[in-house]
């Protein structure tokens, strides 16, 4: 066992724990950082397979993830556009694939004004919230306690339009069923992005990748921490805190230092063991977020085909097994891939099959039927599988509960004496995204210098800036 003493422990080496732990060390802080699995990178995690680029994980970058953008251009990091060229697919509840081009679905004309008038109503909530503080929107206790899938009724009675709107928020972002969570957490995942607009448009949201990858972020920041510094296969199963400071037990290292930054997902909160226990407000809160569900279906295929039909790779099928696809392709390969995702009850279904052989031709079916018998045939699949992974359980984020977010989110992001909480998860700009993880980690960092150094911490320092340019400025 090695034991060592630091000014500050960092558990977790996601995008969030590992910024943390880089503004500290550039502030001249001793750090460690001790990380469960024997890789950093968390939630972003790249595979060769065949030659092809698999992004298990978060790849994504959109214009206004501007915290995550300040990091890449520190670290050197280049960006390259998804494919957008070309018509895109939808899929109707009847079964039909229609290819279309433009903003709008090819539905009724009447069921794109519901839509319409919906992505208004979502875009004016929006414009009314402060992301960092959803729960004082005018109207937060009553979008709190009511499913988005309700309140989305409650406001039209177009079912196809709802079902479209609402695939957006749930299948598409929170990953659960639109009666799983509340109208005020729908609106903070639009507010978290700017807007409703923003949401739905994909080549907004789903603008741009890393050349690293999204992993080769982390990777590049992990190079830059001092020696002795990061610890991977060191799960933190004990933590021992008073006003004092902290002891962090890992597998082989022990970690006596002044603060802490939890830098897991906070359904994970709870697989550590605290002396003292924490607070009952964090042991009541910590049970009401959770997971979502969804499979990232990866196909690579000899070459894109479906560009050479005119097609983008973009589809959506809101009623459909495989909600969205889009062209995967990474930058400069000669092989096409494609993505597929499949969300909550449908990811249940898939997951419920008997075998591999059986899960690779139902998905492929499903996809087939946008793009065509070609889809029929990859190289390579692989089914991104974060459910079961010990040290996510779930995919993409977590989210709260109904009525939760009004109710414990207020006081998600105090720290309870030396530990302070840092995951995309609690980010309002960024919120279950990279760019969120990022700001919460520079901004657990400067609220732990100030600590450290007896300096005032700016409330409303948003993680945009590193903290040495928020010092200079
Ligand atoms: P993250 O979960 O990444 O890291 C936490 C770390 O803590 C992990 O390394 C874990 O092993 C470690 N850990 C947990 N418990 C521990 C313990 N007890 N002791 C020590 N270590 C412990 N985002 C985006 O911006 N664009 C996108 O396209 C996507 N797409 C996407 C797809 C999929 C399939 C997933 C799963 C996620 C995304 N995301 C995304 C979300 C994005 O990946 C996510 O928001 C960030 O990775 C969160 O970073 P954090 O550092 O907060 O947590």
């Amino acid at each position: 066992m090695k034991n060592l003493e630091r000014d500050v422990v960092v558990i977790g080496a996601g995008p969030s724990g590992l910024t943390a732990a880089y503004e500290l060390s550039k502030a001249g802080k001793t750090v460690a950082v001790l990380e469960a699995r024997d890789r950093v990178g968390g939630r972003t995690w790249t595979e060769q397979m065949d030659g092809a680029t698999i992004e298990i994980g978060g790849q994504w970058i959109s214009p206004d993830q501007t915290g995550l953008y300040s990091l890449i251009e520190e670290l050197g990091i280049e960006t390259f556009e998804r494919y957008k060229q070309g018509k895109s697919v939808y899929r109707t509840e009847a079964g039909e694939a229609i290819v279309y081009e433009g903003d709008d679905f090819p539905v009724a004309e009447s069921t794109v004004a519901e839509m319409n008038k919906l992505i208004e109503l979502m875009n004016q909530l929006a414009a009314e919230m402060n992301p960092d503080k959803p729960w004082e929107h005018p109207r937060a206790a009553e979008l709190d306690t009511i499913s988005f899938h309700h309140f989305l009724r409650n406001n039209s009675d177009d079912e196809t339009a709802c079902n479209n709107i609402g695939l957006f928020i749930a299948g598409g972002m929170l990953t659960k069923p639109a009666h799983a969570f509340s109208a005020l957490q729908a609106v903070l995942m639009a507010s978290s992005a700017g807007s409703f607009d923003n949401l739905v448009d994909e080549d907004f949201i789903l603008d741009r990748r890393m050349k690293t990858s999204m992993q080769g972020v982390s990777i590049e920041v992990a190079k830059r921490l001092p020696e002795e510094t990061l610890f991977l296969n060191n799960p933190v199963l004990k933590l021992e805190w008073s006003d004092e400071g902290v002891v962090a037990h890992g597998a082989d290292v022990t970690v006596k230092a002044k603060k802490v930054v939890l830098a897991v997902p906070p359904n994970l909160y709870s697989r550590i063991s605290y002396f003292p226990p924490l607070p009952r407000w964090q042991q009541v809160t910590h049970q009401h977020q959770s997971m979502g569900l969804v499979i990232k279906v990866h196909a690579v295929y000899e070459t894109p085909f479906w560009r050479e039909e005119g097609l983008s790779g973009t589809c959506f099928g809101p009623n459909h097994l495989v909600q969205e696809i889009y062209d995967n392709t990474f930058d400069g390969e000669e092989t096409g891939t494609l993505v597929g995702f499949i969300s909550d009850v449908e990811a249940d279904k898939v997951w419920s099959l008997e075998s591999d052989e059986e899960r690779k031709e139902v998905v492929l079916k499903a996809m087939a039927e946008f793009l065509g018998e070609k889809t029929l045939d990859p190289k390579v699949f692989y089914l991104s599988d974060f459910g079961s992974e010990e040290w996510t359980r779930g995919a993409y984020a977590t989210s709260y509960d109904l009525g939760g977010l009004h109710r414990f989110g207020p006081t998600q992001n105090d720290n309870v004496g030396p530990i302070y909480f840092s995951s995309s998860d609690l980010a309002g700009e960024g919120f279950q995204h990279v760019d969120g993880a990022v700001r919460m980690g520079r901004r657990s960092a400067a609220r732990i210098l100030a600590e450290l150094d007896g300096t005032s911490y700016d409330e409303s320092y948003d993680g945009v800036a590193t903290l040495t340019e928020k010092a200079n400025a």
